[in-house]
């Protein structure tokens, strides 16, 4: 029997189609809003190199840091419809989703140590969260910790008293709108890569952030001032597309899973010392005055903002704040 020569072409051809099917990889996008830098970037590019380990390059995972994709509000409407395959947004933004009880991780004060705030997550408060956000096409993963928060602006801000009138951004929450009401301050709700530029330009007086995040995006140069007050916190939410993380081949889900979990323990290991490094570099660039407040003014910030946790208890629902409350006495917290 002879091979004519189109018969060798047709099969030359159906080969290495096949083999270029068998091969192209499952390609995830994985958008966030910080840079490569920060306690998140890290996690992200982490989770790249074990998810690309683990699956022999069948999954090759493409990050997109500090906002060259998408802005806050744009990433998860692009995760909804399928545009990125992953996320790890601030736990702050899932209100205008509809998930208003990640809202609660927003009240000042509420966590009196970080242990109690991963028993929480790492508890069943914590997976039934995720849990509701299976009702927006969403799948939730994971739980990431960047960590507490400090005040800056172009003035001190030592009392409650100095935040009169102050225009301070803020995340898309509730909760910190009426954080900063509170304070007498007026917040505006703004995108993280926006910040900068509005700290800059006098478009706000300050905000409220992370000193890894403040270092990175550089904001401690257009800013006077910066108050070491850990009155807030803010976590992470590592999300994927709900249809294309079920689509997945069960095996690659797997593999992807378990790189997904050492990506945690890695991300959760090392927010706190790159916090620190962060302000430490800060005090070091000379550019922003950087003042710890004492016992006596926290006192008179956690009076002031007492108030904000009653206010928002209809919104945030009990679920997370009666979690809060039991592990907190678990702990030895009053
Ligand atoms: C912010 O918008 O200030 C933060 O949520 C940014 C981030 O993702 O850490």
């Amino acid at each position: 029997m002879f091979f004519k020569p189109f018969h060798v072409v047709a099969l030359v051809a159906a080969l290495s189609s096949a083999a270029a099917f068998a091969q192209a990889p499952i390609v995830i996008k994985f958008s966030h809003v910080t840079t490569n830098d920060t306690p998140k970037g890290k996690g992200a590019d982490r989770f790249k190199e074990l998810a690309e380990k683990a699956t022999k390059g069948r999954v090759k995972v493409e990050v997109y840091p500090n906002s060259t994709l998408y802005k806050d509000k744009e990433e998860l409407e692009a995760l909804q419809l399928g545009a990125v395959q992953m996320l790890a947004p601030s736990l702050a933004k899932f209100g205008p989703l509809g998930v208003k009880e990640f809202e609660a991780f927003d009240i000042p004060y509420i966590f009196p140590s970080k242990d109690v705030l991963y028993r929480v997550t790492e508890g069943p408060v914590g997976k039934s969260l995720l849990k509701k956000l299976e009702t927006k096409g969403i799948t939730g993963l994971s739980y990431w910790d960047n960590g507490f928060k400090v005040m800056t602006s172009n003035k001190p801000l030592r009392h409650p008293a100095d935040f009169k009138g102050q225009k301070m951004r803020i995340q898309s929450s509730k909760v910190l709108d009426a954080q900063f009401r509170a304070l007498g301050a007026n917040p505006q709700v703004m995108a993280f890569s926006e910040v900068y530029q509005a700290m800059q330009t006098g478009v706000v007086d300050g905000g409220e952030n992370t000193p890894s995040n403040v270092y990175t995006q550089k904001m401690h140069e257009v800013q006077k001032h910066l108050t070491v007050s850990d009155h807030g916190y803010i976590g992470y939410a590592v999300i994927v597309n709900k249809k294309f993380w079920d689509g997945l081949p069960a095996d690659i889900r797997g593999q992807l899973e378990g790189a997904m979990k050492e990506a945690t323990r890695y991300a959760n290991a090392i927010a706190q010392t790159e916090n620190a490094q962060a302000l430490d570099a800060i005090k070091k660039s000379g550019k922003t005055t950087v003042y710890v407040l004492n016992d006596k003014e926290r006192a008179e910030w956690r009076k002031a903002l007492l108030p904000v946790r009653k206010s928002v208890e209809a919104r945030v629902g009990k679920e997370v704040l009666q979690a809060v409350d039991k592990e907190s006495a678990a702990l030895g917290f009053k």
